[in-house]
């Protein structure tokens, strides 16, 4: 990538024009020992993965990558790491857009309610040990909505949708690992604290009525805040305050 600034963040790139998925080959490169920074990006996902055991639509002129981590952190803190991609992604749209992004807990970034891009994070682990963390990112950005399937062309939309004209895919790319880098380093350095305050001031959920679907059952409540962990805090009308850990959210 011409004119990348990171000295770590992307300094090696594995691209490729189609894969099944680069969270695959992103997780082969880090068990055979991949440096810390490494991004495998596709222009085409054949087999794209999302969250909760979903598939992912990823035909071309979106952004398809996964980046490799390897921080020093207990195993309970990696979820941070999806928020703080969040953060950088936003920043990323805020550089090179005229668009106002939002971001729905865990990772969902929404531009005008329509979903832009979605974050999926896998670890690797030994014992309480991390031993790597893929970010995987997907953002819509080229796509018109005809590229769309059926069942997401109301609720997915793409930057380029949303601003009207074409946008630069290296543009965000090359911003989101200037931004990523600089929120790495700095929660490497001071912890959750201040990439909690930044994702709080993007976040649209909090304060609201919420519905959450988890894998085991459907809560009901208000969003009431996050855990230092990244954990969202929701209060039923018993007052009782649940934990999620993973969820779709809905706001009503
Ligand atoms: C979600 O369900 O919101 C998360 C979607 C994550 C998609 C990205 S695209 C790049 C990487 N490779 C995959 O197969 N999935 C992630």
């Amino acid at each position: 990538l011409l004119g990348l600034e990171t000295k770590m963040m992307g300094k090696h790139i594995s691209y490729h024009e189609s894969l099944p998925s680069t969270q695959k080959i992103a997780h082969k490169l880090a068990d055979s020992g991949a440096e810390e920074g490494t991004l495998v990006i596709a222009d085409e996902q054949t087999e794209g993965k999302g969250r909760l055991l979903r598939t992912w639509h990823s035909a071309k002129t979106g952004i398809w990558m996964s980046l490799v981590l390897r921080p020093k952190i207990p195993m309970h803190q990696a979820p941070q790491l999806t928020l703080l991609a969040a953060v950088a992604i936003v920043q990323a749209i805020e550089d090179t857009t005229s668009l106002l992004p939002a971001i729905k807990w865990p990772n969902d970034i929404l531009i005008n309610g329509k979903k832009v891009t979605g974050i999926l994070t896998e670890m690797q682990a030994e014992a309480d040990r991390i031993h790597s963390v893929i970010i995987g990112i997907g953002i819509n950005v080229n796509q018109g909505l005809e590229d769309f399937p059926d069942e997401i062309k109301e609720t997915a939309t793409s930057l380029s949708i949303e601003e009207g004209q074409p946008i630069s895919r290296t543009s965000i790319i090359q911003s989101f690992l200037k931004h990523f880098e600089i929120l790495y380093n700095l929660f490497l350095k001071e912890g959750f604290k201040p990439i909690k305050l930044l994702w709080e001031s993007y976040a649209v959920s909090l304060g609201k009525e919420i519905k959450a679907s988890t894998l085991t059952g459907v809560l009901y409540g208000k969003a009431i805040g996050i855990t230092e962990d990244g954990v969202l805090l929701l209060k039923d009308d018993e007052g009782e305050i649940h934990n999620i850990y993973s969820a779709d959210i809905e706001i009503s």
